[in-house]
């Protein structure tokens, strides 16, 4: 059984943040952020935005594309790190929200969410036990940076993106690599976010309930590991780099990219980017991308499509399929 992706969707919320207006909330420039890493303007969720309701929005969308009755859907995966509470799940407040009977949890594995969220609902297939999961990436980091930390609040903005998997004629998921390395906890991190330090006046007087992030070390991690999951991935199925069409690198930094093209010798515009206008919108860049390159006709069927994520935990994973829509 052939096992892909039946539709894509997503959701970015109105209210653009540009560098300029970053520029008068802390102390940078238009220059310095774009230079560094690419990004002119980010998306920032309302006051009343929970990650619940991107994924909502672009769950719709995702399964309006698969053309199928959303109740066929049998799970409800939400990859994020900003979920709406610690608990519930994000995952059943958008179960309840589409109105399904499913069964739902989410998935936390920061920037890698999306990849780790398409290779479990992959698995969930693949086993008989489900047939059609909807996948969701989505994030609001934007409620979990320091708005005085010019070192991360320009870098992340809100959005969500889904698909919806499920038994395919030609094509689908060919092979793919999940990895994690907690020895790196520290290097990103929300450290008063749960059993370990739960938040006290004191945790909150250290602004310890925002992200923390030790940029140069992700940025090493980041080039390092980036191509050893890509070849792990295709030389499982005996291939290399000039086979696939299109890369859908998570959307951290161009730099980043460029030093892997580069590597790869491979040309840039075979890196789908849209960090420009989104900056780094963690577990939904990957899906946010897949979509809009599907509907620019970046993505046809019969292409190859090598997805890649990178981030916290440290964890990092690619995933590798011939599309069949
Ligand atoms: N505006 C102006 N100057 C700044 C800013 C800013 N926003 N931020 C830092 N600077 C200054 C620093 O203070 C420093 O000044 P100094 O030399 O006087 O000390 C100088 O610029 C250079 O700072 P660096 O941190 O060395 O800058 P770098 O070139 O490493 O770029 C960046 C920083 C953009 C964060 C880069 O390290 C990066 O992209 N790292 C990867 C981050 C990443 O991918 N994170 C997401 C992971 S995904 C996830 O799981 C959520």
């Amino acid at each position: 059984m052939n096992i892909g992706i039946l539709g894509t969707g997503s959701y970015v919320p109105e209210k653009k943040l540009t560098n300029d207006d970053l520029a008068k909330i802390v102390d940078t420039n238009d220059e310095w952020i774009f230079t560094r890493t690419g990004i002119r303007e980010r998306r920032i969720a309302s006051e009343n935005q929970a990650t619940s309701d991107l994924s909502y929005e672009a769950a719709l969308r995702a399964i309006d594309n698969a053309k199928i009755d959303k109740n066929e859907i049998d799970l409800v995966i939400v990859a994020t790190s900003t979920p709406d509470y610690l608990m519930p799940s994000t995952a059943a407040i958008v179960q309840d929200k589409l109105g399904i009977k499913a069964a739902g949890f989410d998935q936390v594995a920061a920037c890698t969410g999306f990849v780790y969220g398409l290779m479990t609902g992959y698995s969930f297939i693949k086993s008989g036990i489900y047939k059609k999961v909807l996948v969701i990436g989505a994030d609001t980091f934007s409620k979990y940076v320091d708005w005085e930390d010019r070192g991360t609040c320009i870098l992340f903005g809100d959005g969500a993106g889904a698909v919806v998997l499920g038994e395919v004629e030609t094509g689908g998921y060919l092979s793919g690599d999940l990895n994690a390395d907690g020895s790196g906890c520290q290097e990103l991190i929300i450290p008063s976010s749960g059993s370990k330090k739960p938040l006290s006046q004191q945790t909150l007087d250290n602004k310890e309930q925002f992200v923390k992030m030790n940029g140069r070390e992700i940025f090493k991690f980041a080039v390092r590991v980036f191509p050893e999951t890509v070849e792990k991935t295709l030389s499982e199925i005996k291939m290399n780099v000039n086979d696939v069409d299109l890369f859908i690198p998570h959307q951290a930094n161009i730099r980043i990219i460029e030093s892997i093209a580069k590597r790869f010798e491979q040309p840039l515009d075979k890196f789908y980017v849209n960090l420009d206008k989104y900056g780094n919108t963690s577990a939904a860049t990957i899906p946010i991308a897949l979509d809009e390159a599907t509907k620019e006709g970046r993505i046809k069927k019969g292409d190859k499509v090598m997805m890649i994520g990178f981030g916290g935990g440290l964890t990092y994973g690619s995933a590798f399929i011939e599309w069949s829509i």
